[in-house]
């Protein structure tokens, strides 16, 4: 099989000798594949059959399809069953790629969360709204920092609802909250084109569940307080026994030192999931911290009343999932459900809640008018193990590394799309694409007409899904490292290699004129680039107590629990 062929040779380039995991360095040219087999072809007969069934069924309504978009977190490719996992039961979505056109070179614009969102909101490479980061960090943890997606940006949210549609986001956002007070809601979803909001602003961190361990506190343990302790004590030991004189100058200041972190380290532990880990009902907080309780199945009916509110009218549905991303967390009756510990069970039970919204727009009748598509932020955390040998992080499949490196294990994502009566089902597609296509696809089903004020760098995948072309417009892909430009991908027009250059030592013979060619690719890409503010800059993810959502005071740390759903 092609695919199988493809992978092989894959594997066999990039561990070739290669490895280095280090997520922003290394390494030279790699040919992803040569996919000279025989590509399906459509029949003329079918492919005018399908326009005419296209044709139908946008006349019919007089409107674009509805959309619901699904984005699962930290989900790796080869964790679906479409994809050719055999242990995880994902039935409903592999039912979707069954009913529909399966993406097997479907990258992410970015290796982690918030670029590869901001890419997908606006279908722009990060660096163009300034979620590409220049410093530390990649992505919001805090919710009081005044980083977000700018109100230059224009989301496929936004041109849907301009053309009538009821938008909402169920789930995680992660692209900002407020500019300069804590109510000002200038990165909110409100704000993007999402009419109804129900998720969190920021992302689900180990913090936000008790028990978990923390991100932030990680740091501290690294202090070894206990050594310190240990030491002090056998010092004023030795003291009280005259066998050594210390001064209390000198060890004051190490005491006080020592007591700041300690207290720094314990507001953090106690306080951070208060402030950071709150779910939200558009611009009310209804639960801080949020509890995952139940969250996934919460979050469904959400969705479900929303689809039920609107079926009369187009809508869009933007569904992001707050699993699989640690801390892990599964309901009741899918804990110890699966073969893959939590994890496995956080998947089943997401692909029961796909299940349930497929269920409902075949209910309201909506199924034959609705897009769907399904998609992972970017691949699995790889190597996410705990120290029992746990693992926390899902499967790249065959694909090298994963989350936050732009190994293929860290960008290639599940594309699944289904609309039935239009679309073809049971198709693989193998051409490069990339989860920034979905703002022009909406975009132009919608009947919007696009920014043309801006670069968009996704492209309209209509014509590549409903097989009127056989090739795929990005002949070239930029694979960023947080700002910094790390590898590109070149598919030649000409031909069906795939080349991969990850940015420095040269390895094959055709290096320069590969490099060459993306050279001039990437000083015209470079062109178009204009400088934007760094929302991620340290004073936009730093902690602003007047940026503070707080359902309750400060001094009561914030906690309340209203969620009535
Ligand atoms: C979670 O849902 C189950 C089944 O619907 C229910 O029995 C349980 O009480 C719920 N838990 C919470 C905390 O709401
Ligand atoms: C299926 O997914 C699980 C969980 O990520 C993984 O451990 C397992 O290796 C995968 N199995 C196959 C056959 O890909």
């Amino acid at each position: 099989m092609k695919v199988q062929k493809f992978e092989s040779s894959l594997v066999k380039t990039e561990q070739g000798g290669l490895r280095n995991d280090n997520h922003c360095g290394s390494i030279l040219v790699i040919l992803l594949g040569d996919m000279l087999e025989e590509k399906m072809r459509c029949t003329w007969i079918m492919l005018l059959g399908q326009l005419f069934v296209g044709a139908m069924s946008l006349s019919r309504e007089g409107k674009g399809p509805n959309f619901v978009l699904i984005m699962v977190d930290d989900l790796g490719i080869g964790d679906l069953g479409c994809y050719g996992n055999t242990t995880l039961r994902t039935p409903n979505i592999d039912q979707l790629a069954k009913d529909g056109v399966k993406l097997t070179q479907h990258i992410a614009a970015a290796p982690l969360c918030t670029p590869s969102r901001a890419a997908f909101m606006t279908g722009r490479y990060p660096i163009r709204s300034g979620l590409a980061s220049r410093g530390l960090m990649g992505v919001f943890i805090i919710s009081a920092a005044s980083g977000g997606l700018s109100m230059q940006e224009v989301t496929f949210a936004q041109l849907a609802k301009q053309q009538g549609y009821a938008t909402s986001l169920i789930g995680k956002w992660h692209l900002g909250l407020n500019c300069n007070q804590s109510d000002d809601f200038c990165h909110h979803p409100n704000r993007h084109g999402f009419d109804y909001f129900y998720g969190i602003a920021v992302t689900n961190l180990r913090d936000c569940q008790p028990g978990h361990g923390t991100v932030l506190f990680n740091a501290f343990k690294h202090i070894p307080f206990k050594s310190i302790g240990v030491a002090m004590a056998t010092m004023v030991f030795l003291h009280a026994l005259g066998i050594i004189s210390i001064t209390w100058k000198l060890v004051l200041p190490l005491v006080l030192f020592v007591a700041t972190l300690a207290a720094l380290g314990a507001s953090i532990y106690f306080i951070f999931p208060y402030f950071n880990c709150f779910l939200m009902r558009n611009q009310e907080i209804v639960e801080q911290p949020f509890s995952s309780e139940n969250l996934t199945q919460r979050m469904t009916r959400e969705a479900i009343q929303f689809l039920q509110r609107n079926s009369e009218r187009p809508f869009l549905l933007f569904f992001s999932f707050i699993q699989v991303h640690t801390a892990l967390f599964a309901s009741a009756r899918f804990r110890g459900r699966s073969q893959h510990s939590l994890y496995g069970d956080a998947v089943e039970e997401v692909d029961w809640s796909v299940g349930k919204l497929m269920e409902t727009l075949d209910l309201l009748g909506v199924s034959e008018n609705t897009l769907v598509y399904l998609t992972s932020d970017h691949g699995a955390h790889h190597g996410d193990v705990s120290s029992s040998g746990e693992v926390y992080g899902g499967w790249n499949g065959i694909y090298k590394a994963g989350k936050s490196t732009n190994w293929e294990g860290g960008i290639r994502v599940p594309g699944i799309l289904r609309w039935s009566g239009v679309l073809p089902g049971n198709k693989s597609i193998d051409e490069p694409t990339s989860n920034m296509d979905i703002f022009p696809t909406v975009a132009k089903l919608a009947g919007a007409s696009m920014p043309d004020d801006r670069e968009i760098d996704g492209r309209d995948l209509m014509p590549l899904l409903r097989g009127e072309v056989e090739r795929s417009e990005h002949e070239f892909l930029f694979h960023y490292c947080n700002a910094y430009l790390n590898a590109v991908r070149w598919r030649p027009l000409n031909s069906d290699s795939i080349w991969k250059a990850f940015f420095f030592t040269p390895e094959v013979p055709d290096f320069h004129a590969i490099i060459g060619a993306m050279q001039q690719a990437v000083t015209r890409h470079t062109r178009t680039l204009v400088d934007v503010p760094d929302q991620l800059s340290l004073g936009n993810i730093a902690w602003k107590p007047w940026l503070q959502p707080c359902c309750s005071t400060l001094s009561q740390l914030c906690r309340c629990n209203r969620d009535d759903s």
